[in-house]
Formats: structure tokens, sequence, C-alpha cells
């Protein structure tokens, strides 16, 4: 007879917990093997569409893939401080959040991986510059650094510095919120519905298929981050001191964020002149009705309104169109060079 896991008890973990079944799915789930992949679908196919784009057409997944790489990299670099942060005294439990966590640092790391690997054998000719660890040369790629996606990464490493550093509730609210609302949440979510108009004109059937092993892994993440914001929410609302301001703060970062969001997505698609038929409008309006969805139907959030929300993104909208980029990346690539070349 097999032995289920209600059947077996528990001592110090709490099973019941929500942070606990959200990490048995990861080592249920989360086991996928970037290498092993890449041996069973092979390069093959992917080289060959690759190969048969125009230079456009390899920009706009250049762009994409770019933010996807440094992104999966910032996330992961973090993910120690999510560890440090989980485990103070603001909650009132720790022990599985931390055991989650050890499984999401363990999905970002793999995520990393899988992107490093699948750059360097199919996409290569687009990417001269991603070799730099972003911890040693202290840059992202050329561009990664040219728009919003970039500042968003480096945002999120001083919020979760702040966080995980003696920070209090609300700074803890706004790393959470950048990291798992914005950053998870909205610009990977919102590259998902990029890369599937994408694939529509070039299907890359082994980038698919690793993001669909990155999405589901991601979905987890983004429901910690969601109740981890729910309990300091609640806290806020059962009247406890230190934790007054926690909602504003989730606001304000996601109002922050949704600029450099914004941002990203024009220079993934109409600056680069929309070559695989994204489209800006419907892809920030995905974006949009996905914060709107985690900030006013999952958190109930009573700071701002799913209105007001779309309204900043609109705004954003009109701050990104004619933004051009060209100039900065080149700039970048320079700063790239020398620093490859040892300055
Ligand atoms: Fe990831
Ligand atoms: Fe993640």
């Amino acid at each position: 007879m097999d032995a289920s896991t209600d059947q077996i008890k528990a001592g110090r973990i709490d099973t019941d917990n929500t942070y606990y079944e959200l990490y048995q799915k990861s080592v249920e789930l989360g086991t996928w093997d970037a290498e092993k992949l890449m041996h069973k679908v092979g390069f093959e196919e992917d080289r060959e569409v690759w190969n048969s784009l125009d230079d456009n057409e390899k920009e706009q997944w250049a762009r994409l893939i770019s933010y996807f790489i440094d992104g999966e990299h910032a996330v992961a670099q973090d993910a120690r401080r999510i560890m440090k942060t989980v485990s103070s005294p603001w909650f009132d439990r720790s022990i599985e959040k931390e055991m989650f966590a050890s499984a999401l640092a363990l999905e970002e790391a793999k995520h990393t991986q899988f992107f490093d690997l699948y750059l360097t054998n199919v996409m290569v000719d687009k990417f001269p510059q991603y070799e730099l660890d972003t911890r040693r040369g202290g840059i992202q790629i050329p561009r990664t650094e040219a728009c919003g996606a970039g500042e968003m990464f480096e945002r999120q490493g001083t919020l979760q510095a702040q966080a995980a550093d003696g920070g209090d509730p609300t700074d803890i609210a706004r790393a959470a919120t950048n990291y798992h609302i914005g950053v998870e949440g909205i610009l990977a979510r919102g590259g998902y519905f990029a890369k599937n108009r994408m694939m529509q004109e070039a299907p890359l059937k082994l980038l698919n298929k690793g993001f669909q092993f990155i999405s589901t892994d991601e979905g987890r993440h983004i429901t910690f981050g969601l109740e981890v914001l729910n309990e300091l929410i609640e806290k806020e609302r059962d009247g406890v001191p230190a934790y007054q301001g926690v909602e504003n703060a989730i606001w304000e970062q996601a109002v922050e964020d949704i600029g450099y969001i914004t941002d990203t997505a024009y220079f993934i698609t109409e600056s680069v002149g929309d070559p695989l038929d994204v489209d800006f409008d419907e892809l920030v309006n995905r974006g949009a009705r996905l914060a709107g969805d985690m900030m006013f139907d999952t958190l109930d959030l009573d700071a701002g309104s799913a209105t007001e929300f779309m309204q900043a993104a609109a705004d954003a909208m009109e701050d990104a169109q004619g933004s051009d980029y060209e100039a900065v990346i080149e700039k970048y690539d320079h700063i790239y060079s020398a620093k490859m070349a040892g300055d």
C-alpha cells in the first residue's frame, strides 16, 4: 500500500500550509532538466527556422530573449535575499516559506541556464555580447540596458537588499511587488504572450518547450509572492502598527513598475517595426489586465483601482512612443566590449 502524504505525519513542518503545498509541487513538477531537454529535442529545427529569418525578425527575438536571460539571472541572484526576508520575524511562520524559497532559487538558476544554452547554440549571431556575469562585469546585455527592463532589474536588486537587510513590512511589500507582480507576473507573462504571437510566424520548437516549463515554474513563484503580500495586508487590516502603509507601498511600486514594463513592451514591438506581429497595444493591455487581476481580484487592494492602473499604463504608452533605443544600445555595446577585453 502506498503511503500518501496525508497518511504521513510531520513534526515541525505544517503540511497544510500553502507554502508547503507549493514546495511539494516544485519537488514533483519542477524537476525538468535543461540539458536533457536540449539533447532530447535537439537544436537542428530551431537553427533552421532561425537561419530563415531576416535580420529585423531576428532583432525582435533578440530583444525579447535579452531581457529574459538578464531577468532570469537577476531573479536567481536575488533569490538568496528572499530566503533571508521570509525568515524574518515579520512573518508568523518561516519554515515552509524558506523551503519554497529554496525551490525558487533552484528554478531561477535553471531558467538562466536554459536561456544561456539556447543563446549559445541557436541565436549566437545576434548575441556577440552576453557572456559577462552581471555581478562581475556590472552590466547587462546592451539591449537589456537600453530598455525599461534593465532599470527594473537594477531596482529589483536595491529593493530586495532593503527588504532582506533589516527592512520593515513596507520594504518587504515593495520588494515582493516588484519581483513577483512586476517582473514575474507582468514582464515575464507579457513575454509569454509576445513569444506566442512570434511563434506563429517563427516556430522555434525547443525554445517553446523551454518556455512551457519555465512558465509553469513561474506560476508557483507568483502564487508564493501573492501569498506573502496577502499576509502583510492582513496584518495591516488587523491594525498592527508596524504594517500600516503596506497596501500603499504595493500600489506605488506597481505604478512605478508599469512605466518600466511598458517601455520594454514598446522596445520589443513597435520600435523594431514589429515584424512578427505581436501588437504593442494588445501586449500592454494584456499586461495591465494581468496586473489588475493580481492586485484587485487576488489581493483585493483598497489603495488605487483597476481604472487608475489602466490610466497609468496608458500614460506610460504615450511616454514610450517614439523612443529611440539605437544610440543607447550602441553606447552600451562599447562599454560591454571594453569590459570583455578586460577594460
Ligand atoms: Fe524564472
Ligand atoms: Fe520566478
